[in-house]
């Protein structure tokens, strides 16, 4: 089994003080991970979180390890668009300079539903909420450039649970075809492939990175829909950490090789260990090239950039 990739030590002691990030989804699994070690290294950081409840109590675990964290928890729920505006309202003056997005939050294989705003559950909140989101804080990631934004794909972008990951411009939201979980998590998680690849092309010249990355198979509670947790966290989690599944500190390194590393290539693609339909893929890289043609396909990534805008009334 391939040794899972981590960051240098220079770039996770490296002084982050007066910078800013955001992260979605701070306050569990890899978002959490991720905001920790930012508040490690002097960052102000942002954890955007659907509960605050959650969120507060996430800052307070990371206070308790980094008691200077500077921390501030917002309400950002990526299933309701006008949550999403609210959140940029309440965050963006005129003076907010980000040094980074990171786009983590989402979920996985969910029973079909719709967002507040009728989408699909899974492209509504792993793809087109961040959309928005990305949009309205493109400004004060202008300020912060250069920035980085970083969007928490997956190896499933390639194939998931034996689905092709494909985006269907035609049914983005499994109207004419038969719902299946895995297949639209993996167009959600090509989605997110391609909305970076596209965000380099539009705001590159703003100073701002853009890249999507894979974390890892990582034990957190994105299985949720797919098993009991108990049985991942107790009764299997031996079987499955040789089998390769990461704790989250490992599972947030190539988020933050993708924020902090000076070498990072716009629109590229960075993968921890992973599952791929090509087996040569399966030990990641910082970057990798994907091994589904859909994540190359220009056309398709333009079309999903302006039905995208189009959905989230960017238009
Ligand atoms: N774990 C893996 O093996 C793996 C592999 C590949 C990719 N990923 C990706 O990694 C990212 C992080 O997942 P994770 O593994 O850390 O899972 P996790 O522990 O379940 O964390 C997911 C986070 O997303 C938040 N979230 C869910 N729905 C949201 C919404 N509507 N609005 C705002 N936040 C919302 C959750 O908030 P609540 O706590 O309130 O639900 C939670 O903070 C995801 O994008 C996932 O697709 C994970």
């Amino acid at each position: 089994m391939p040794k899972p990739l981590v960051c240098s030590p220079d770039l996770l002691a490296r002084d982050l003080s007066g910078h800013s990030y955001v992260v979605t989804g701070a306050n569990a699994g890899i978002g959490f991970e991720t905001a920790k070690q930012l508040a490690s290294q002097g960052a102000r950081v942002v954890l955007a979180c659907r509960r605050e409840e959650a969120g507060r109590t996430a800052a307070e675990t990371i206070r308790e390890a980094h008691p200077k964290a500077d921390l501030d928890v917002r309400v950002l729920d990526l299933g309701d668009l006008a949550s999403v505006r609210s959140f940029a309202e309440g965050l963006v003056t005129d003076e907010l300079a980000l040094a980074g997005l990171v786009n983590n939050a989402g979920v996985m294989n969910t029973p079909q539903g719709t967002t507040a705003d009728g989408f699909e559950t899974q492209l509504g909140v792993n793809h087109l909420g961040h959309v928005l989101l990305t949009e309205l804080l493109l400004p004060a990631l202008g300020r912060g450039a250069p920035s980085r934004v970083v969007n928490v794909a997956s190896c499933y972008h390639d194939k998931a649970m034996g689905r092709e990951g494909d985006v269907k411009l035609d049914d983005l939201m499994f109207e004419t075809r038969r719902y299946d979980g895995w297949e639209a998590y993996a167009q959600s998680k090509l989605a997110n492939v391609l909305h970076a690849k596209s965000l380099a092309k539009h705001a590159g010249d703003q100073g701002i990175t853009a890249v999507s990355v894979h974390p890892g198979w990582v034990r957190t509670d994105l299985a949720r829909h797919s098993m009991p947790l108990f049985v991942q966290n107790w009764v299997l989690r031996p079987v499955l950490g040789a089998m390769g599944m990461i704790e989250p500190f490992i599972g947030a390194q190539t988020s933050l090789h993708a924020l902090l590393a000076d070498d990072v290539e716009n629109g590229a693609y960075y993968s921890q260990t992973g599952v791929y339909r090509d087996k040569a893929c399966n030990a990641g890289g910082w970057p990798l090239t994907s091994p589904n043609p859909r994540a190359h396909d220009d056309a398709l990534a333009e079309g999903l950039w302006v039905r995208s805008r189009e959905l989230v009334g960017l238009a």
